[in-house]
Formats: C-alpha cells, structure tokens, sequence
C-alpha cells in the first residue's frame, strides 16, 4: 500500500524525526531573519510537531501551524505546552489538508518547511499546496521552502538501520531504515520506510511504509513557482547562495507576483 495523504507513518512514527533530523539554530535563524522581514503572522503548512514555529514563537512572532496528522498535531500541542505561559499565546496550531486550504485569514510568511512539499505524492499536488499558499499571502508576503536537493539521478540508496530510538509516548526501543529508489525517466522517486518496535523481551514488530513522491530538481522547483505566481530566490543549506547545486538543502523565499 502506497501511504495515502502522505501522514499514514506520521500518525505511528512522527516523533521520530525529531531525534533523526534535529532542528539546527542555523535553520532557525534562516526562518526567522526572513520571517522579521514581512513581520507576522506566520502560518506554517504540514508544521508536524510545531518545532520550528515552538522557536519562531519564542522570538515574538505570532503563529499558526496546520497538520493533517492528529498524532502531529498532538505532539505540537506537547511542545506548545512546555513554552513559557506569554509565548503559548504567539502560537496555535489546527488540523486542515494542504491541498484544499481554506482560512479565513491571510498572512505575511508562509513556510513549508523540512521537504514537506516533496512528501506530496505528485506534481499536481505540489502545485495545489503552492496555490493555497498564494491564496492565503498578503500581497508583499513571503513563501519559505526547505526540502533536500535530490537531483535526478538514477540511483538507489539503502541507509543502514539507525541507532535505536526512544518512543517519547510509550518509551517503546524502535530502529529504522529507509531505501530509496530514483526514476529519472519517470521524475519520480519511491521506496519504503522499515521500523522494528522492539518489546522489553527483545521480540520485533515489523512495519512497513511504501511511498512515491516526486523526484523534483531545482530547475523543476522554479517552473512551478514561476507557474503559480511565485518569484524565487534560492539559497542552499540555509546561509549560502554560490554552492546552491552542491548544497543538501534548497531554501527558497519567494515572493508573491
Ligand atoms: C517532514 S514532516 C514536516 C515537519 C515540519 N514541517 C518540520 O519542519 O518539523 C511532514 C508533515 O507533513 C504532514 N502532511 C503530509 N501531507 C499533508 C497534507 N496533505 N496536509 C497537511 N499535512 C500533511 C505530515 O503529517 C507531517 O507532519
């Protein structure tokens, strides 16, 4: 089974990338030198644990975060709960689908952070979450992207399995590993995510995650802002803008045109 709405392992698995891929300061303060240039508020699509805008929230800036994951949400509510009392009030987070977005308000910046835009199953949907975006910017508004920089190459890649992992919610010892498969000719990347959950008697419960998501590189990534009304600059590894092609991470800011 291929995962449906891109949230199946998040919903089991979602506290895991906290611990795999942590937020670094040098990605916060990306965010947030642009996100003081048009000022709050911000809204965060497919914010997850509400970790980074947890961090723009502390710095003054009033937030909103929509995940479709109940399981994200309640975590994000978890990391909302732990801020001082005063900074509580900067943030709020909801349940809405990024593909058919509808607030009742606009906002200054809007991020999709952490290659939530390449967790979409197709181009079509990349392309819906960034018209939603532009439907809810005010006009001068700032779009932030982060997503890894994968290119189009045919190739394969195994990771070995991780060192074992703490389930924060039921203190449970999980391991994982991930292979990942480009399709150059199709533009298209798939593959499957394993977990071992292993009981205090040292037994494992297997579980598998497919998933095929699209294998955009950064000329594609710029079609289709210019497409949707986006003006982009593009930076790499969230500080510099020489090395954007060998970089491990696109950050774009784009402009509403
Ligand atoms: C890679 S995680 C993002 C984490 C977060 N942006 C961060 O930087 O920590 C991807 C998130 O996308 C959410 N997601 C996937 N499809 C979605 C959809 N259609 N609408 C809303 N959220 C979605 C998942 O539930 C998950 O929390």
């Amino acid at each position: 089974m291929v995962e449906k709405a891109g949230i199946d392992r998040y919903e089991i698995f979602g506290w895991d990338y906290e611990q795999i891929n942590p937020l670094t300061l040098k990605e916060i303060n990306w965010y947030l030198t642009w996100a003081r240039k048009t000022g709050g508020p911000v809204l965060e699509l497919a914010c997850g644990t509400g970790r980074l805008l947890c961090q723009l929230a502390k710095r003054d800036l009033k937030c909103v975060g929509v995940d479709l994951s109940p399981a994200m949400l309640s975590m994000a509510q978890a990391n909302k709960k732990r801020l001082p009392v005063e900074v509580r009030e900067n943030i709020s987070f909801r349940k809405a689908n990024i593909l058919s977005l509808s607030l009742k308000r606009k906002y200054s910046t809007i991020i999709i952070a952490d290659n939530s835009l390449s967790v979409l199953h197709d181009r079509e949907q990349q392309k819906a979450c960034l018209e939603n975006a532009r439907n809810h910017l005010v006009n001068g508004g700032l779009l932030l992207i982060s997503v890894s920089n994968q290119g189009l190459k045919d190739d394969k890649k195994a990771m070995s399995w991780s060192k074992p992992l703490r389930n924060p919610i039921d203190g449970k010892t999980v391991i994982r590993t991930v292979v990942i498969n480009n399709d150059p000719l199709k533009h298209v990347k798939h593959g499957e995510y394993k977990y071992k959950v292993i009981d205090s008697r040292g037994i494992a419960r297997n579980y598998r995650f497919p998933f095929s998501n699209p294998s955009t590189s950064l000329s594609d990534y710029l079609t289709i802002f210019r497409e949707i009304g986006f003006k982009p600059k593009v930076y790499g590894d969230f500080n510099l803008r020489k090395s954007v092609e060998k970089s491990k991470v696109l950050c774009f800011a784009a402009c509403k045109i």
